[in-house]
Protein backbone atom coordinates (compact mmCIF):
# COMPACT_ATOMS: atom_id res chain seq x y z
CA UNK A 1 0.00 0.00 0.00
CA UNK A 2 2.85 2.31 1.17
CA UNK A 3 4.31 1.72 -2.02
CA UNK A 4 1.92 2.00 -4.55
CA UNK A 5 1.47 5.85 -2.70
CA UNK A 6 5.17 6.42 -3.07
CA UNK A 7 5.00 5.35 -6.61
CA UNK A 8 2.00 7.80 -7.16
CA UNK A 9 4.19 10.49 -5.46
CA UNK A 10 7.39 9.91 -7.90
CA UNK A 11 4.74 10.34 -10.67
CA UNK A 12 3.45 13.46 -9.83
CA UNK A 13 6.62 15.48 -9.45
CA UNK A 14 7.76 13.85 -12.51
CA UNK A 15 4.81 15.14 -14.32
CA UNK A 16 5.35 18.42 -12.61
CA UNK A 17 8.75 18.62 -14.14
CA UNK A 18 7.50 18.00 -17.55
CA UNK A 19 5.18 20.53 -17.37
CA UNK A 20 7.61 23.31 -15.52
CA UNK A 21 9.80 22.26 -18.47
CA UNK A 22 7.71 22.39 -20.90
CA UNK A 23 6.01 26.13 -19.89
CA UNK A 24 9.12 27.52 -19.24
CA UNK A 25 10.29 26.50 -22.88
CA UNK A 26 7.46 28.27 -24.24
CA UNK A 27 7.28 31.47 -22.67
CA UNK A 28 11.29 31.78 -23.66
CA UNK A 29 9.93 30.93 -27.32
CA UNK A 30 7.54 33.22 -27.32
CA UNK A 31 9.47 36.50 -25.47
CA UNK A 32 11.92 35.48 -28.38
CA UNK A 33 9.43 35.91 -30.74
CA UNK A 34 8.49 39.00 -29.45
CA UNK A 35 11.75 40.70 -29.39
CA UNK A 36 12.59 39.63 -32.67
CA UNK A 37 9.34 41.29 -33.97
CA UNK A 38 9.80 44.26 -31.98
CA UNK A 39 13.10 44.01 -33.61
CA UNK A 40 12.23 43.85 -37.34
CA UNK A 41 10.01 46.50 -36.53
CA UNK A 42 12.16 49.35 -35.79
CA UNK A 43 14.46 47.74 -38.77
CA UNK A 44 11.63 49.16 -41.18
CA UNK A 45 10.75 52.19 -39.49
CA UNK A 46 14.40 52.98 -40.26
CA UNK A 47 13.62 52.26 -43.97
CA UNK A 48 10.19 53.89 -44.22
CA UNK A 49 11.33 56.40 -47.09
CA UNK A 50 8.64 54.57 -49.71
CA UNK A 51 11.69 54.48 -52.46
CA UNK A 52 13.66 52.48 -49.91
CA UNK A 53 13.56 48.70 -50.79
CA UNK A 54 15.32 45.98 -48.49
CA UNK A 55 16.77 43.33 -50.64
CA UNK A 56 14.37 41.02 -49.17
CA UNK A 57 11.26 43.08 -50.42
CA UNK A 58 13.01 42.34 -54.19
CA UNK A 59 12.98 39.01 -53.17
CA UNK A 60 9.75 38.81 -51.61
CA UNK A 61 7.75 40.65 -54.14
CA UNK A 62 4.88 38.52 -54.76
CA UNK A 63 4.11 38.88 -58.44
CA UNK A 64 7.93 38.36 -58.91
CA UNK A 65 7.74 35.19 -61.89
CA UNK A 66 11.43 34.44 -60.20
CA UNK A 67 11.96 32.60 -57.04
CA UNK A 68 15.21 31.74 -55.37
CA UNK A 69 13.36 28.06 -54.08
CA UNK A 70 16.13 25.50 -53.45
CA UNK A 71 13.34 23.27 -55.03
CA UNK A 72 12.83 24.02 -58.54
CA UNK A 73 16.17 22.83 -60.69
CA UNK A 74 16.51 24.74 -64.06
CA UNK A 75 20.37 23.20 -64.75
CA UNK A 76 21.41 19.44 -65.14
CA UNK A 77 23.69 20.49 -62.43
CA UNK A 78 20.53 21.08 -60.18
CA UNK A 79 19.03 18.68 -60.76
CA UNK A 80 21.83 16.38 -59.47
CA UNK A 81 21.77 18.50 -56.07
CA UNK A 82 18.26 17.89 -55.83
CA UNK A 83 18.37 13.95 -56.92
CA UNK A 84 20.68 13.89 -53.87
CA UNK A 85 18.68 15.99 -51.38
CA UNK A 86 15.83 13.87 -51.79
CA UNK A 87 17.22 10.37 -51.30
CA UNK A 88 18.67 11.74 -47.94
CA UNK A 89 15.18 13.36 -46.73
CA UNK A 90 13.25 9.75 -47.88
CA UNK A 91 16.28 7.75 -46.14
CA UNK A 92 15.90 10.34 -43.30
CA UNK A 93 11.31 9.48 -43.42
CA UNK A 94 12.78 5.90 -43.39
CA UNK A 95 14.62 5.86 -40.50
CA UNK A 96 12.26 7.65 -39.17
CA UNK A 97 8.98 5.90 -39.11
CA UNK A 98 11.10 2.52 -37.99
CA UNK A 99 12.70 4.35 -34.86
CA UNK A 100 9.55 5.71 -34.11
CA UNK A 101 7.04 2.60 -34.79
CA UNK A 102 9.55 0.58 -32.69
CA UNK A 103 9.56 3.03 -29.81
CA UNK A 104 5.81 3.04 -29.86
CA UNK A 105 5.27 -0.92 -30.22
CA UNK A 106 7.99 -1.51 -27.21
CA UNK A 107 6.09 1.19 -24.99
CA UNK A 108 2.59 -0.43 -25.30
CA UNK A 109 3.31 -4.00 -25.57
CA UNK A 110 6.47 -3.92 -22.35
CA UNK A 111 4.59 -1.43 -20.57
CA UNK A 112 3.45 -1.86 -16.58
CA UNK A 113 0.83 -3.75 -16.50
CA UNK A 114 -1.95 -3.11 -14.02
CA UNK A 115 -1.42 -5.26 -10.96
CA UNK A 116 2.30 -6.01 -11.39
CA UNK A 117 4.00 -5.16 -8.82
CA UNK A 118 7.87 -3.60 -8.96
CA UNK A 119 9.20 -2.67 -12.66
CA UNK A 120 8.50 -4.75 -15.58
CA UNK A 121 11.56 -6.73 -15.98
CA UNK A 122 14.66 -5.62 -17.59
CA UNK A 123 16.72 -7.44 -20.05
CA UNK A 124 19.90 -6.41 -21.88
CA UNK A 125 22.48 -7.36 -24.08
CA UNK A 126 20.78 -8.98 -27.40
CA UNK A 127 23.55 -9.74 -29.65
CA UNK A 128 21.36 -10.12 -32.86
CA UNK A 129 19.93 -6.59 -31.93
CA UNK A 130 22.77 -4.76 -31.26
CA UNK A 131 24.59 -5.92 -34.35
CA UNK A 132 21.25 -4.60 -36.35
CA UNK A 133 21.68 -1.10 -34.79
CA UNK A 134 25.39 -0.85 -35.43
CA UNK A 135 25.78 -2.46 -38.87
CA UNK A 136 22.22 -0.66 -40.75
CA UNK A 137 23.38 3.08 -39.54
CA UNK A 138 26.68 2.22 -40.63
CA UNK A 139 25.64 0.69 -44.36
CA UNK A 140 23.22 3.97 -44.54
CA UNK A 141 26.10 6.89 -43.63
CA UNK A 142 28.58 4.15 -46.36
CA UNK A 143 25.63 4.25 -48.96
CA UNK A 144 25.01 8.23 -48.60
CA UNK A 145 28.68 9.32 -48.46
CA UNK A 146 29.05 7.54 -51.94
CA UNK A 147 26.42 9.11 -53.74
CA UNK A 148 27.59 12.37 -52.01
CA UNK A 149 31.23 12.20 -53.56
CA UNK A 150 29.44 10.66 -56.90
CA UNK A 151 27.12 14.13 -57.30
CA UNK A 152 30.31 16.58 -56.30
CA UNK A 153 31.98 14.74 -59.21
CA UNK A 154 29.31 14.93 -61.45
CA UNK A 155 28.71 18.39 -61.02
CA UNK A 156 31.62 20.21 -59.54
CA UNK A 157 34.31 20.43 -62.45
CA UNK A 158 37.94 20.45 -62.75
CA UNK A 159 39.89 23.02 -64.31
CA UNK A 160 40.26 20.93 -67.44
CA UNK A 161 37.02 19.80 -67.69
CA UNK A 162 35.70 23.44 -69.27
CA UNK A 163 33.33 22.66 -71.70
CA UNK A 164 34.38 23.59 -75.23
CA UNK A 165 32.15 25.64 -76.25
CA UNK A 166 31.57 27.55 -72.67
CA UNK A 167 30.98 30.82 -72.10
CA UNK A 168 33.32 32.06 -69.76
CA UNK A 169 31.86 34.50 -67.13
CA UNK A 170 34.59 36.30 -64.36
CA UNK A 171 33.15 36.49 -60.97
CA UNK A 172 34.41 38.71 -58.79
CA UNK A 173 33.53 39.06 -55.10
CA UNK A 174 33.50 42.34 -53.27
CA UNK A 175 32.62 43.80 -50.41
CA UNK A 176 29.61 43.69 -51.07
CA UNK A 177 28.94 43.66 -54.61
CA UNK A 178 29.62 41.34 -57.55
CA UNK A 179 31.26 42.36 -60.49
CA UNK A 180 30.70 40.05 -63.80
CA UNK A 181 33.26 40.13 -66.65
CA UNK A 182 32.75 38.72 -70.23
CA UNK A 183 36.01 38.59 -72.19
CA UNK A 184 34.43 37.27 -75.60
CA UNK A 185 32.32 40.60 -75.11
CA UNK A 186 34.53 43.21 -73.36
CA UNK A 187 31.15 43.00 -71.07
CA UNK A 188 31.94 44.77 -67.26
CA UNK A 189 29.32 44.70 -64.93
CA UNK A 190 27.66 44.60 -61.54
CA UNK A 191 25.44 42.31 -59.59
CA UNK A 192 23.52 41.40 -62.64
CA UNK A 193 24.62 39.85 -65.47
CA UNK A 194 22.84 37.72 -68.50
CA UNK A 195 23.99 34.19 -70.37
CA UNK A 196 22.85 32.77 -73.32
CA UNK A 197 20.09 29.67 -72.53
CA UNK A 198 21.40 26.05 -73.46
CA UNK A 199 24.87 26.63 -73.45
CA UNK A 200 27.43 25.92 -70.59
CA UNK A 201 28.72 28.57 -68.53
CA UNK A 202 31.78 28.65 -67.27
CA UNK A 203 32.16 30.74 -64.29
CA UNK A 204 36.02 32.18 -63.06
CA UNK A 205 35.78 32.96 -59.42
CA UNK A 206 37.67 34.96 -57.80
CA UNK A 207 37.61 37.55 -54.77
CA UNK A 208 38.70 41.03 -54.15
CA UNK A 209 38.83 41.13 -49.98
CA UNK A 210 37.54 38.43 -47.88
CA UNK A 211 35.75 35.27 -48.67
CA UNK A 212 32.12 35.30 -50.57
CA UNK A 213 30.13 31.96 -52.09
CA UNK A 214 28.48 32.71 -55.45
CA UNK A 215 24.87 30.68 -55.07
CA UNK A 216 21.75 30.92 -57.29
CA UNK A 217 19.98 27.75 -56.38
CA UNK A 218 18.38 27.36 -59.34
CA UNK A 219 21.20 27.29 -61.56
CA UNK A 220 24.29 25.46 -59.49
CA UNK A 221 25.10 24.76 -55.94
CA UNK A 222 27.35 27.19 -53.77
CA UNK A 223 30.87 28.11 -54.45
CA UNK A 224 32.97 29.91 -53.05
CA UNK A 225 35.27 33.35 -54.37
CA UNK A 226 38.35 32.87 -52.70
CA UNK A 227 41.20 35.85 -52.59
CA UNK A 228 44.43 34.59 -54.13
CA UNK A 229 42.26 31.02 -55.35
CA UNK A 230 40.87 30.27 -58.52
CA UNK A 231 37.61 28.50 -58.10
CA UNK A 232 35.87 27.16 -60.91
CA UNK A 233 31.96 26.49 -61.74
CA UNK A 234 30.11 25.36 -64.40
CA UNK A 235 25.83 25.51 -64.72
CA UNK A 236 23.74 24.84 -68.42
CA UNK A 237 20.40 26.91 -68.09
CA UNK A 238 17.30 24.77 -69.15
CA UNK A 239 15.26 27.61 -69.47
CA UNK A 240 15.27 31.02 -69.94
CA UNK A 241 13.94 33.55 -67.16
CA UNK A 242 15.40 35.48 -64.65
CA UNK A 243 17.42 33.48 -61.19
CA UNK A 244 18.26 35.43 -58.32
CA UNK A 245 21.00 34.11 -56.06
CA UNK A 246 22.82 35.74 -53.04
CA UNK A 247 26.30 35.56 -51.09
CA UNK A 248 26.04 32.87 -49.02
CA UNK A 249 29.29 33.07 -47.15
CA UNK A 250 29.40 35.64 -44.14
CA UNK A 251 31.47 38.30 -45.18
CA UNK A 252 30.86 41.14 -42.88
CA UNK A 253 28.40 43.80 -42.09
CA UNK A 254 26.39 43.99 -45.56
CA UNK A 255 26.47 39.97 -46.35
CA UNK A 256 23.00 39.83 -46.71
CA UNK A 257 23.10 42.72 -49.53
CA UNK A 258 24.24 41.11 -52.12
CA UNK A 259 22.08 40.02 -54.75
CA UNK A 260 22.98 38.30 -57.78
CA UNK A 261 20.82 38.58 -60.74
CA UNK A 262 20.77 36.38 -63.71
CA UNK A 263 18.90 36.77 -66.64
CA UNK A 264 19.18 33.70 -68.99
CA UNK A 265 18.16 34.79 -72.22
CA UNK A 266 17.77 33.06 -75.75
CA UNK A 267 20.94 33.40 -77.60
CA UNK A 268 20.43 36.31 -79.96
CA UNK A 269 19.03 38.46 -77.24
CA UNK A 270 22.07 37.28 -75.13
CA UNK A 271 24.45 38.58 -78.28
CA UNK A 272 22.71 41.52 -78.80
CA UNK A 273 22.91 42.24 -74.73
CA UNK A 274 26.69 41.45 -74.51
CA UNK A 275 27.25 43.36 -77.36
CA UNK A 276 25.37 46.85 -76.30
CA UNK A 277 27.39 46.00 -72.68
CA UNK A 278 30.46 45.91 -75.21
CA UNK A 279 29.52 49.57 -76.22
CA UNK A 280 31.13 53.01 -75.18
CA UNK A 281 28.22 55.30 -73.53
CA UNK A 282 26.84 57.54 -76.06
CA UNK A 283 27.58 61.05 -76.60
CA UNK A 284 25.93 63.75 -74.40
CA UNK A 285 24.97 67.32 -75.32
CA UNK A 286 22.41 68.18 -72.62
CA UNK A 287 24.39 71.05 -70.19
CA UNK A 288 22.87 69.18 -66.91
CA UNK A 289 24.53 66.03 -67.82
CA UNK A 290 27.53 68.00 -69.20
CA UNK A 291 28.19 69.15 -65.71
CA UNK A 292 26.88 66.14 -63.48
CA UNK A 293 30.23 64.24 -65.71
CA UNK A 294 32.32 67.48 -64.76
CA UNK A 295 31.23 66.83 -61.13
CA UNK A 296 31.36 63.25 -61.22
CA UNK A 297 35.51 64.04 -62.54
CA UNK A 298 36.22 66.48 -60.01
CA UNK A 299 34.73 64.26 -57.18
CA UNK A 300 36.29 60.59 -55.82
CA UNK A 301 34.12 59.41 -57.78
CA UNK A 302 36.18 58.44 -60.76
CA UNK A 303 39.20 57.05 -58.94
CA UNK A 304 36.55 53.89 -58.01
CA UNK A 305 34.04 54.08 -60.63
CA UNK A 306 34.97 53.35 -64.18
CA UNK A 307 33.03 54.77 -67.03
CA UNK A 308 34.34 53.47 -70.84
CA UNK A 309 36.41 56.83 -72.44
CA UNK A 310 35.53 58.53 -68.82
CA UNK A 311 37.06 56.89 -65.70
CA UNK A 312 39.05 53.62 -65.43
CA UNK A 313 38.19 53.18 -61.62
CA UNK A 314 38.04 49.42 -60.96
CA UNK A 315 37.32 49.33 -57.02
CA UNK A 316 33.96 50.03 -57.43
CA UNK A 317 30.85 48.94 -59.27
CA UNK A 318 31.47 49.91 -63.15
CA UNK A 319 28.71 52.22 -64.27
CA UNK A 320 29.08 52.29 -68.39
CA UNK A 321 25.79 50.97 -68.50
CA UNK A 322 24.21 51.65 -65.20
CA UNK A 323 21.12 52.35 -66.37
CA UNK A 324 20.67 48.76 -68.06
CA UNK A 325 20.97 47.50 -64.43
CA UNK A 326 17.52 47.14 -62.27
CA UNK A 327 18.96 47.43 -58.74
CA UNK A 328 21.58 49.48 -57.14
CA UNK A 329 23.27 49.01 -53.71
CA UNK A 330 24.03 45.35 -54.56
CA UNK A 331 20.33 44.74 -54.85
CA UNK A 332 19.19 46.94 -51.86
CA UNK A 333 17.23 49.90 -54.14
CA UNK A 334 15.69 49.69 -57.16
CA UNK A 335 17.70 51.59 -59.55
CA UNK A 336 15.96 54.99 -59.98
CA UNK A 337 16.51 58.55 -60.17
CA UNK A 338 14.82 59.10 -56.57
CA UNK A 339 17.22 55.89 -55.53
CA UNK A 340 20.16 57.02 -57.03
CA UNK A 341 19.88 61.18 -55.76
CA UNK A 342 19.55 58.97 -51.68
CA UNK A 343 22.74 57.00 -52.29
CA UNK A 344 24.71 59.62 -53.57
CA UNK A 345 23.65 62.14 -50.56
CA UNK A 346 24.86 59.18 -48.42
CA UNK A 347 25.41 55.77 -49.03
CA UNK A 348 25.96 54.49 -45.42
CA UNK A 349 22.48 55.93 -44.48
CA UNK A 350 21.36 52.81 -46.89
CA UNK A 351 23.98 50.77 -46.36
CA UNK A 352 26.56 51.18 -43.24
CA UNK A 353 29.58 49.99 -43.66
CA UNK A 354 29.79 49.84 -47.38
CA UNK A 355 33.33 51.61 -49.28
CA UNK A 356 31.02 54.61 -50.89
CA UNK A 357 31.50 57.70 -48.79
CA UNK A 358 28.86 60.12 -48.57
CA UNK A 359 30.75 62.94 -50.75
CA UNK A 360 28.91 66.03 -48.89
CA UNK A 361 27.75 66.88 -52.55
CA UNK A 362 24.99 70.23 -52.50
CA UNK A 363 21.81 69.46 -53.80
CA UNK A 364 22.36 70.92 -57.51
CA UNK A 365 25.46 68.95 -57.98
CA UNK A 366 23.55 65.33 -56.92
CA UNK A 367 20.87 66.57 -59.54
CA UNK A 368 23.70 66.82 -62.27
CA UNK A 369 25.48 63.50 -61.23
CA UNK A 370 21.92 62.14 -61.30
CA UNK A 371 21.32 63.16 -64.72
CA UNK A 372 24.48 62.00 -65.92
CA UNK A 373 24.67 58.46 -64.56
CA UNK A 374 20.60 58.59 -65.98
CA UNK A 375 22.29 58.78 -69.41
CA UNK A 376 24.12 55.76 -69.06
CA UNK A 377 21.82 52.95 -70.28
CU1 LIG B 1 29.83 38.27 -49.71
CU2 LIG B 1 28.68 37.28 -47.93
Amino acid sequence: MTETRTQANEDRTVFRSWFLLILVTIIVLGLGFVAMSMLGESIDEGASDPDVFQATDVFMQPDAEWNTSILVSKSPETREIRRLSWLVVLIAIGIFVVVEVLLIFAMIRYRKKSGEEGEPVQMYGSNPIELAWTVIPILIVVALCLTTVRTIQSIQPTVTERPDNALDVEVIGHRWWWEFRIPEYDVVTANEVSVPVGRPIWLILDSADVIHSFWVPELQGKMDAIPAKTNYWRFTADETGTYLGQCAEYCGTQHANMLIRVDVLEEDAFRAWAVEQGQPPADIEDERVIAGRETFLQFACRNCHGIAGVSEGTYAPDLTHLMSRTLIAGGMLPNNENNLKAWLEDPQKIKPGCDMPALQLSTSQIEDVVAYLMTLD
